[in-house]
């Protein structure tokens, strides 16, 4: 089975273009936040909360590990890139990865009000700016395809993955 990947930062629309990506291949849609949920019972906000941001990143490799090889639309943690055997495992694994790209003021509309992610919750404006400055660099050595998705619904951008897949 193929297998699709998508990063970006935290509300650039990896989830909701994932739903539409794996319907329009016909591939099952593996989130790797919803996957740690189900193997651990708590979410990346109770994780970050009691065991540390580490624990988490832990969690997230194994996930990324596990599914990598079994085919489908993965969906990705907007701190994927954070982790260097993450990088290291979408290039040995040769599938493609979708970088999805949007303006800053875009992303923080899409966040406003947004009180689940544990690192919006501890961190400023200008920190969640400065995160996002270094995390370009990442997302852009990840990709293997990089998505404008500014003024784009998710279909859109779901279609054009698709022609590129
Ligand atoms: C994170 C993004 C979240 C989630 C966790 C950490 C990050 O995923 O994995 O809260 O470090 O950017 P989304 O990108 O789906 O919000």
């Amino acid at each position: 089975m193929k297998t699709a990947v998508l990063i970006g930062f935290m509300g650039a629309g990896k989830t909701t273009v994932g739903h539409e990506l794996a319907e329009l291949l016909g591939l099952p849609l593996i989130d790797t936040d919803k996957e740690i949920i189900r193997r651990t019972g708590q979410t990346p906000g109770e994780i970050f909360a009691t065991a540390g941001e580490a624990s988490f990143r832990e969690l997230e490799y194994t996930v990324l590990r596990d599914v990598i090889h079994k085919g489908g639309v993965i969906a990705t943690g907007g701190g994927i890139v954070e982790t260097p055997g993450n990088i290291q495992l979408l290039s040995e694994a040769g599938v493609p990865v979708y970088y999805l790209s949007g303006s800053f003021g875009q992303t923080l509309e899409r966040l406003a009000d947004d009180d689940t992610r544990p690192i919006l919750r501890t961190k400023t404006l200008l920190e969640v700016a400065a995160l996002w400055r270094s995390r370009l660099p990442k997302y852009d050595a990840a990709a293997t395809t990089t998505v404008q998705t500014d003024g784009k619904t998710p279909r859109d951008i779901a279609r054009l993955i698709q022609i590129a897949f």
